[in-house]
């Protein structure tokens, strides 16, 4: 079977790695992807938010199965669009439509579904620039910190934790009065900080059935140390000791099946990841978001250590047998750890020459994010460039392999994160 991979970073060149293991698989192809993809599967030039290109290439190239890895083409119904037409409706989706993608595309709407079915969650309000004031009295009450947070879509951008009352209400002005983050911030939803240690949890499910994909932890600051701006995320460590069997019976009992119970009663006719970010708050689990799609590079520690075939995943997900499937997990920990170019997330140059790929040891994991090919050279071409995963018995075994690959890789100016995985070593057990 044919497969088409939408998206062009270190996840969906992962996504594309472990399908290419499956006997099922016949040409992978990723869109746009990136010079890894194009190594061992087909990067293809199209327009991923043009749906009729995406449509045509699906049809020309006989493709049953779509992967889709960002949440962008998913809020913007790439599968409601394959569904209303005749000849592309047997293709399968893993991906959710669009009232699904809601859970990720609208802060308030994920709130109000949380809200709705009693899954635990900061406690929060809505406003628009129609009651600016009541979110003035809001903020001037309530305790600090504070999370603002812009509705939309807002490339990881849109969430403010504001020390004080003045800081909220700079960030309440920029973005209802001001229009910082455009339409995304024309609503606000204000919520109560909560203190705690962050977990990313992960089932596929067809709305109703689902498997438990392994956690990980994400690290998402620049500075070692968690200090600095955010980024798309600098390294994970999968699994993560604090999301222990007492925690994980936790979340699947108040967070997991009340969400599948919740997505049935609202039919969103989920198919697809769910991404649940948790707040570990003294042993218990607290919804911070949905993204309905995997993590990156949450994604490049799980799938190393799912041994189960994707593609047979997969199938089951169309079938609707999840309720039935044995994933076998390696037991081992993995680390991932991230090479970004220097000065991001803010600016940084593009176009210089990445050595050192033929380096790593071959029980470490390569996988490509913003790099491109340029002649018989491979360059740097985004602020994210190349995940190394390393696997071992212990976390630090692990990531004495991913920092041993990391150090080989190099070009102008490359930066990585030295500590992944710092603050696990020392977490107390629930
Ligand atoms: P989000 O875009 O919702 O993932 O938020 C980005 C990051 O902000 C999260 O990964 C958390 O680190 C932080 N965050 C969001 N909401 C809260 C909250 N209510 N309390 C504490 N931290 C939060
Ligand atoms: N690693 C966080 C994300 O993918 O949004």
């Amino acid at each position: 079977m044919n497969v088409l991979i939408i998206g062009s970073g270190a996840r969906e060149h992962a996504l594309a790695w472990k399908l290419s293991q499956s006997p099922y698989a016949e040409q992978i192809f990723v869109a746009p992807g990136n010079a890894g993809t194009d190594e061992f599967h087909t990067s293809c030039a199209i327009d991923i938010h043009n749906f009729d290109e995406v449509a045509k290439f699906v049809t020309d190239f006989n493709i049953m199965m779509v992967v889709v890895g960002p949440e962008n083409t998913l809020v913007e119904g790439i599968h409601d669009y394959f569904q209303e037409k005749d000849f592309l409706r047997d293709v399968l989706v893993v991906g959710p439509k669009k009232l699904g993608a809601m859970l990720e595309g609208s802060k308030d709407f994920c709130k109000a579904f949380l809200q709705k079915n009693n899954i635990p969650t900061a406690r929060y309000e809505t406003f628009t620039e129609a009651n600016y004031r009541d979110a003035v009295e809001y903020l001037r009450t309530h305790s600090y910190p504070v999370v603002l947070k812009a509705d939309g879509l807002a490339a990881g951008k849109g969430v403010i934790i504001a020390q004080t009352f003045e800081e909220a209400i700079d960030s309440l002005e920029a973005m209802l009065r001001n229009h910082k983050f455009g339409k995304a911030g024309s609503k606000v939803v204000i919520e109560e900080y909560l203190q705690g240690i962050e977990v990313s949890v992960f089932i596929l499910t067809d709305g109703k059935e689902y498997v438990l994909l392994p956690e990980a932890k994400d690290y998402k600051r620049i500075g070692e140390g968690d200090a600095g701006l955010n980024t798309g995320g600098m390294g994970a460590i999968s699994p993560v000791p604090f999301a222990d069997e007492t925690f994980m019976q936790k979340v699947r009992d108040r967070v997991i099946e009340p969400t599948i119970r919740g997505m049935q009663a609202d039919n969103l006719d989920y198919t697809g990841f769910l991404f649940i970010g948790l707040m570990n708050v003294n042993g218990d689990p607290y919804v911070i978001e949905y993204n309905v799609r995997l993590g990156d590079p949450e994604t490049e520690a799980i799938l190393p250590r799912i041994k189960s075939d994707l593609f047979e995943l997969f199938l089951a997900l169309h079938d609707h047998k999840l309720g039935n499937f044995k994933l076998e997990i390696d037991p081992r920990t993995a680390a991932t750890v991230f090479l970004v170019s220097g000065g991001y997330p803010e600016g940084f140059d593009k176009g210089k020459e990445i050595s050192g790929l033929g380096q790593v040891d071959s029980d470490t994991l390569v996988f490509h994010a913003g790099t491109k090919r340029v002649d018989d050279k491979i360059v740097n071409n985004g602020g994210r460039v190349i995940a190394v995963t390393g696997l071992g018995n212990t976390m630090e075994e692990a990531l004495a392999k991913a920092n041993k690959a990391a150090e080989a890789i190099n070009w102008t100016d490359r930066y990585y994160r030295r500590d992944i995985g710092f603050d696990l070593a020392k977490q107390p057990m629930h």
